[in-house]
């Protein structure tokens, strides 16, 4: 894979943040730029960012994977990870997952037949005392998720989708 003019523009406008000998550092920001563009990040991106760093193809393999923000295959337009870590797992985290996936029709890490929703498992959001939580495409937090209020959310999402 090689990336556009403008892909590289961008990689190099996060690189000139960094001293010359540490453009490594820049790895994240590449690799969102990367799924802005894209959608998601593969293998074949993986290996051209390394590339492009002057990195090994695995140590950006393991931002990638570390970070559940970054998507390894393509997702729905809405991603939903739903925080089953410890805390929120003793305040039915696990329930909510299991929750969305049967309304949705789909296992964890699954995208429903209309490319819609994918649903993910995710480790602390760092709101664990507003459980069961759920974060919509790594940006809105969402608190007290309820089956009523997942419900209600799922059929809001779907709206704005119509
Ligand atoms: S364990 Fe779920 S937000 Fe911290």
């Amino acid at each position: 894979m090689t990336f556009d003019e403008k892909t590289l523009a961008r990689f190099d406008r996060e690189v000139a943040k960094y001293p010359a000998d540490q453009k490594q550092s820049a790895v994240m920001a590449c690799l969102a730029i990367v799924q802005q563009e894209q959608g998601h990040v593969s293998g074949e991106a993986e290996v051209a960012i390394a590339h492009y760093l002057g990195m090994a193809p695995i140590a950006v393999h393991e931002v990638t994977t570390f970070y559940n923000m970054y998507n390894q295959q393509p997702v729905g337009q809405f991603k939903l990870n739903v925080c089953t870590n410890l805390p929120c797992q003793l305040r039915d985290g696990e329930k909510a997952l299991q929750h969305v996936c049967h309304r949705l029709g789909v296992e964890p890490y699954g995208t429903t037949a209309d490319g819609m929703f994918t649903v993910q498992p995710s480790e602390c959001l760092g709101a664990c005392a507003d459980a069961p939580v759920l974060l919509v495409n790594d940006r809105q937090m969402l608190s007290f998720m309820s089956n009523e209020r997942l419900d209600e959310l799922l059929a809001m999402l779907k709206d704005t989708h119509a």
